[in-house]
């Protein structure tokens, strides 16, 4: 077990890549606090945990909510003294020419994917500098790193979130707290199926068409699937990764390196 005993906060854990890393941890032995803001998908995560339910907590969250974010973070060390693992995942998209672009989507991916971040981030650094150890995983994106046609906005703030996570590598360094993130490509999840759906909708052609286009942006020719990005999120949480701050995991099928 890689994770065996460590305290470990999670965010968006009601789906996807989220979803995923939850029953991953908790097969490699993490004790969680597992939270969203959609309760239903949340109970569905936590029924799908098949080994250490007894070792999971679930919260309705809102990252956009500073207090409730506090509060997830207050009751996490009320109950188990300290946090070994942040992983900041909740994340929201939202496609469109950036002319047409509604400021209420805008506002939106600001409020989750960036101020989320910082929220779930900020309540928990003090502890994790009182501690000194411990490793925050952020989840930037391929659209950090690259361009993607009608992603202007998304792109905006996964670039943020890859700034702020090494900025916040140099902060933490003299604590013994490392802090990295992962950039996934197309991964077939909720997210992904939504944004697909919408540019085909968008540009009057199929969903597969759409579809296809993002697989052959990977050299791998296929998208990835939750657990691959599971994977590396466990990788970065262990002492495997001992040596590694401020930096970020391209899982992309090749995406960015063409
Ligand atoms: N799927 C991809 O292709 C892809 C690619 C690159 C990066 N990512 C990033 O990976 C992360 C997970 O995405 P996913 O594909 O699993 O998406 P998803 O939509 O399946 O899951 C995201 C989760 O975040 C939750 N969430 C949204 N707003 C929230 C809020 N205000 N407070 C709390 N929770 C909230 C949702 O309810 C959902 O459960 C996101 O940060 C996303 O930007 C995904």
């Amino acid at each position: 077990m890689r994770v065996k005993g460590k305290i470990v906060v999670l965010t968006g854990a009601a789906s996807g890549i989220g979803r995923s890393t939850a029953i991953l941890f908790a097969r490699e032995g993490a004790i969680q606090v597992l939270s969203d803001i959609n309760e239903e998908g949340l109970k569905k995560t936590y029924e799908m945990i098949e080994e250490g339910k007894d070792r999971t907590t679930i919260m309705k969250v809102d990252v956009k909510n500073p207090e409730e974010v506090k509060n997830m973070i207050d009751i996490t060390i009320e109950k188990h003294r300290r946090i070994d693992v942040l992983i900041v995942n909740a994340g929201v998209v939202r496609v469109g020419p950036v002319e047409t672009f509604p400021d209420e989507d805008y506002d939106l991916l600001i409020d989750v994917n960036l101020k989320g971040t910082h929220y779930t981030c900020k309540y928990a650094v003090p502890y994790f500098k009182k501690q000194k150890s411990g490793s925050i995983i952020t989840l930037a994106s391929v659209a950090a790193h690259i361009g993607q046609v009608a992603h202007g906005n998304y792109c905006s703030t996964k670039a943020g979130v890859l700034g702020y996570t090494r900025a916040l590598a140099l902060d933490l360094a003299p604590y013994n707290v490392r802090v990295n993130s992962v950039s996934p490509g197309a991964t077939d999840t909720p997210m992904l199926q939504s944004d697909v759906a919408k540019q085909a909708r968008d540009r009057s052609v199929t969903y597969e068409e759409i579809k296809k286009e993002f697989e052959q942006e990977g050299v791998m020719g296929r998208w990835a699937t939750p657990e691959e990005i599971a994977s590396g999120i466990l990788f970065l949480a262990t002492e495997e990764s001992s040596y590694m701050t401020g930096a970020d995991i391209r899982l992309d099928g090749g995406w960015t390196t063409q």
